[in-house]
């Protein structure tokens, strides 16, 4: 580099650094506020646009003379905007924005862990008492009362990369959500754009439905199958939740005094759904979550109620039939199993492609959107206990802790770590203590 354009270099990066300080403080005014406006931002960065720094203070570091930061930008529209690797995609939205992203990718390159903080970027230090400012909104509320904005506001505490916005299903705009777009099934809809709009065309609807989605403080509880459940008469305490998810074929019938009779949510991929229409609940929306290109395909014909057309592409058999009207179908927006994949667990990112232990389970992908979606999060039935060989696995079966295999897709300690984060700062509630 020339002397003048190590000078220029140094100019561009301490503006960008004074906007940085100018903006972080801007956005302390609303982080706990209300939610923010859902601001159109179309094609450009307007007024609204805001530069969050990936940790709450920038991270400068000298290197060959010059400062450096380290920015991201997002919109409000709900999605973290850009990544390393799509800083690309910025270079068309005007300068301020490409300096910002030339920025990044620069610092990237050789990658800045702030010290506090893991590899991931959750806090190192966890506790679960309020930081001053939460204690502050929080601390009065009598225990038992929704905390709105709670999950989301201890999970920025701890992991200040983590931005709320992120809508639990597919709506009509899904095509504009830039974090999903340039990813393959499971992590985003690339290819799949066509089938998707013609699903949504049927399905309609997008949201909880009135009354869930009019709640002000929603609590949620993400019920997993571990046999950590049994026999413990969780179940009344599950159905007081005002959104209950459960996973795939999860029953109830037989285990409502452990289990809960209340599903609002049932999440499952293919061939987790289940298989006998009169096994399915009365009134749960049918969430569906994609793994393989070919998942959208199954999930067409459910819609459309026609006969699967193929059989191929699954890894065991799948239903014929789901026993819902479209209006009570939804799929799950992939943004959150990428976000846990590849930002919360730290799975291996194989240029973005699913491979050989990097896909999350459907239990945290599950717990991920109730981050973003909800604002107390609890869980029950989650962790293996690998001590007791001779514990049942899940709830409703016999089959015992020692049958579970070495899994090729999922990496359940790394998992398990992360989840371990979130309990110890109490950003979930973990019913059964499992985790
Ligand atoms: C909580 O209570 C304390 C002491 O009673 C009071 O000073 C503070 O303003 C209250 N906070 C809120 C958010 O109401
Ligand atoms: C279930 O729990 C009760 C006590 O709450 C205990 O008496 C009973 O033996 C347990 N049953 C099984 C099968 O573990
Ligand atoms: C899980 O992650 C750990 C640490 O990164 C790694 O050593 C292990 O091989 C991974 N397991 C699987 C099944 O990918």
């Amino acid at each position: 580099m020339k002397p003048t354009h190590k000078l220029l270099f140094v100019l561009c990066a301490l503006l960008v650094l004074g906007f940085i300080y100018y903006s972080s403080w801007k956005l302390h005014l609303y982080v706990w506020g209300q939610k923010p406006l859902l601001a159109e931002s179309q094609g450009g960065f307007g007024p609204e646009a805001r530069i969050r720094t990936r940790s709450v203070y920038p991270v400068i570091t000298k290197s060959q003379g010059g400062i450096r930061s380290k920015a991201r930008i997002r919109t409000k529209r709900g999605y973290p905007e850009k990544d390393a690797e799509e800083t690309s995609v910025a270079l068309t939205k005007g300068a301020e924005v490409k300096r910002i992203a030339e920025l990044e990718n620069d610092i990237n390159v050789g990658r800045i862990v702030s010290s506090g903080y893991d590899k991931q970027g959750f806090l190192l230090q966890l506790e679960t008492k309020l930081p001053p400012e939460l204690a502050y909104k929080y601390g009065n509320l009598s225990e038992g009362v929704c905390k709105p904005g709670y999950a989301a506001a201890k999970m920025t505490s701890i992991y200040p990369k983590f931005v709320k916005l992120a809508p639990m299903f597919l709506d009509r705009n899904f095509k504009q959500h830039t974090k999903i777009k340039n990813y393959l099934p499971p992590f985003g809809i690339k290819t799949q754009e066509r089938i998707i709009d013609n699903i949504l065309s049927e399905t309609k609807s997008f949201g909880l439905g009135e009354d869930l989605d009019s709640l002000s403080c929603k609590r949620c509880i993400i019920v997993g199958n571990g046999g950590i459940l049994y026999n413990k008469s969780l179940g009344s305490r599950i159905d007081e939740y005002d959104v209950v998810v459960r996973l795939n074929g999860a029953p109830i019938a037989g285990y409502k005094r452990d289990v809960g009779t209340k599903t609002t949510l049932r999440i499952t991929y293919p061939e987790g759904a289940i298989q006998k229409s009169e096994h399915y609940e009365g009134d749960s929306l049918f969430v569906f979550s994609a793994f393989k290109p070919i998942d959208f395909k199954w999930l067409k014909n459910m819609v459309f109620k026609e006969k699967l057309s193929r059989m191929e592409g699954f890894w065991k058999s799948v239903a014929q039939h789901v026993p819902r009207k479209p209006a009570e179908m939804r799929i799950l927006n992939p943004y959150f199993i990428q976000e846990a994949a590849f930002q919360f667990i730290g799975l291996p990112f194989n240029n973005g492609l699913m491979g050989k232990g990097n896909i999350p389970t459907l239990g945290t992908v599950a717990i991920t959107m109730a981050l973003h979606n909800c604002d107390e999060v609890a869980v029950a039935g989650f962790g293996y206990d690998m001590t007791s060989p001779q514990a049942p696995l899940h709830y409703y079966e016999s089959v015992k802790m020692s049958a579970i295999k070495e899994s090729w897709t999922h990496n359940i300690s790394k998992e398990k770590e992360f989840l371990r984060k979130l309990v110890k700062a109490n950003v979930i509630t973990d019913l059964t203590k499992g985790i």
